[in-house]
């Protein structure tokens, strides 16, 4: 029998399957922690409400804001992390044994296996640039977010840091290479209001003896870190608020 063509998914999901067994997932930590705090800090978390980490890989970040809307009066806030990989999924799970409010899922942000209207918040670190199809991902996105829900995504590969260009060909997988003026004209068709873009520059030091094989010099990858990712927000309206009455002449 012939055997069945390998879907988008499938692809992502080997590809950073093998990131995972390489150990690439706690490395990330490492290299988007600076950046992602920087965002968390942005996102406003309060106790009690929900979130979602959509490509959380090892989940050290879906670890980060549990912590943070843990403890509510009317409850525990829960976070969800999402990936397509599940050795990372495997991994993330592992490692949030001390956690009662995480909850990390298999799956895809082309279908998000989840209920409507359900996150206060999202927060989406490096993953977004590797959905083949955004359109999608977004669409998804706004179905499982509550009203007036909140959308964080931190991107940094992208035309306006011309430096992130130098990975594209190394990478094993295809990526969307999008403009912050595309981001925002993609956001609003999609329906999403309060759309702004941030850009959070990286400020770890670069050691002068630090090896690199994604740029072609240590002051490219200097300048990659100054010019920074670009942050992406969004709100979903609030679509309870029932349309403002008319009078009829
Ligand atoms: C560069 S890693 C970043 C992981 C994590 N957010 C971090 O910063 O450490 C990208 C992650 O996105 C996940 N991913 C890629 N495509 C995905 C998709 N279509 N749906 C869900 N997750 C996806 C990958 O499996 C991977 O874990």
């Amino acid at each position: 029998m012939a055997e069945k063509p390998q879907s988008s998914d499938d692809k992502l999901q080997q590809e950073f399957n093998r990131w995972a067994a390489a150990g690439e997932g706690e490395k990330m930590e490492h290299h988007h922690l600076d950046i992602t705090e920087k965002t968390i800090r942005l996102m406003d978390l309060r106790p009690g409400e929900r979130v979602l980490d959509l490509g959380c890989g090892s989940g050290w970040a879906t670890r980060l804001v549990a912590r943070m809307v843990s403890d509510a009066p009317e409850g525990f806030g829960q976070v969800v992390g999402l990936d397509v990989s599940d050795e990372m999924v495997r991994q993330a799970r592992a490692a949030s044994t001390d956690f009662e409010n995480i909850l990390y899922v298999w799956g895809s942000a082309q279908q998000i296996p989840w209920e409507e209207n359900f996150f206060d918040k999202v927060l989406s670190v490096e993953s977004f640039y590797y959905y083949p199809d955004q359109e999608r991902a977004l669409a998804e996105l706004f179905r499982v977010m509550a009203p007036r829900g909140r959308l964080f995504i931190l991107i940094n590969l992208y035309k306006d840091n011309p430096y992130s260009l130098q990975w594209v060909d190394k990478l094993e997988v295809p990526v969307q290479v999008r403009s912050e003026a595309e981001y925002i004209e993609l956001l609003k068709r999609h329906a999403f209001e309060k759309v702004e873009t941030r850009r959070i520059p990286d400020d770890t030091p670069t050691p002068d003896d630090y090896v690199t094989k994604s740029f072609r010099s240590l002051e490219d990858l200097r300048a990659f870190k100054r010019t920074g990712a670009l942050l992406l927000i969004a709100s979903k309206p609030d679509l309870r608020v029932p349309a403002p009455g008319y009078t009829i002449y």
